[in-house]
């Protein structure tokens, strides 16, 4: 890799969040930076729970320019900034953070990297009826954008009492009819009769528990599009399921690139080199296992 050289003049962007070591964001925003010759850099901050504080006055002390905030700091970091979008305010939750001359916004990218994801894979969440496993946070953000942009939603939940709160909670704010289910066999095979889109918001298949899948293969079929928005690993059993089924798979990993190139649209103001950054992203992956 090309060697970078920091000026006086270089603005500086990064990420914290504890542990940090396995983080892309690095390498992807680096690789663009590079690309398009700015004189900019991100760095890795691992920062611990009773540090977050000073870490973003610093960020202020210290001019940075721009933040990511990953696991476990994203809801923490909320007091300490000057606004937030209404995404981010909606979800709760923060992963990016654009310093304005000692203003500090917190913003929300994972949700948007979502939508864009799923555009950029030619499908329109308006009156396509979307099937959406999961309740907790991750889902939260998804399944708010997707009701406000037109989808006829069903949140599937184990827990059901938490997908009629969130269910209603859409509901009442976009005045459409989110409907609320039991995430079991039957109710799945119901839902998924009708649905064009399918997303799995929960951790099952996540690394250690590759193994499994949260819809049996048999429910799964051509015409239906299946987004895992589980990353690692980057082809779960679902998505190799839904592949093996002739459905259209779209995986967490390009939920994760769009996330940050949407960050690092509002940091420099400029379209980010997307293909480039999930390359890197990519490379990055691959050389950790
Ligand atoms: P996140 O912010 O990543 O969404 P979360 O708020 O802990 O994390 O939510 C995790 C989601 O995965 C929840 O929908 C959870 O279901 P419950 O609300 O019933 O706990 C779901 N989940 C986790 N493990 C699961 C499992 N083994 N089977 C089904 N759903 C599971």
């Amino acid at each position: 890799m090309e060697g970078q050289t920091i000026t006086g003049a270089t603005q500086i962007c990064g990420i914290i969040g504890d542990p940090i070591e396995h983080t892309m964001s690095p390498v992807m925003h680096n690789a663009a930076f590079r690309q398009l010759g700015m004189d900019w850099a991100y760095l890795p901050f691992r920062v611990g729970q009773e540090t977050v504080g000073r870490a973003i006055e610093g960020v202020k002390a210290l001019n940075i320019r721009g933040l990511n905030v990953t696991i476990p700091h994203k809801t923490a970091v909320i007091p300490y900034l000057d606004g937030l979008d209404p995404a981010a305010e909606r979800m709760g939750a923060v992963n990016t953070i654009v310093n304005d001359n000692g203003k500090l916004t917190g913003y929300n990218t994972d949700a948007a990297g979502f939508l864009k994801a799923l555009r950029e894979n030619n499908i329109e969440p308006r009156g396509a009826s979307i099937v959406v496993l999961g309740a907790g946070g991750a889902s939260r953000g998804i399944s708010f954008l997707l009701a406000e942009n037109g989808a006829d939603l069903t949140i599937l939940n184990r827990r059901l009492e938490r997908a009629e709160d969130l269910a209603g909670q859409i509901s009442t704010a976009t005045g459409t009819g989110v409907k609320a289910l039991a995430l079991d066999e039957v109710n799945l095979s119901l839902a998924l009769e009708k649905a064009d889109v399918l997303v799995n918001t929960t951790k099952v298949g996540m690394i250690p528990d590759v193994d499994r899948t949260p819809v049996p293969a048999g429910r799964l079929r051509s015409g239906l599009a299946v987004f895992d928005i589980v990353y690692n690993p980057l082809k779960t059993r679902l998505l190799a399921d839904a592949g093996a089924a002739g459905a259209l798979t779209i995986g967490g990993f390009e939920m994760l690139v769009w996330q940050g190139a949407l960050a690092f649209t509002l940091w420099t103001g400029q379209a980010a080199p997307v293909d480039l950054m999930r390359k890197t992203a990519r490379e990055a992956l691959g050389n950790e296992d």
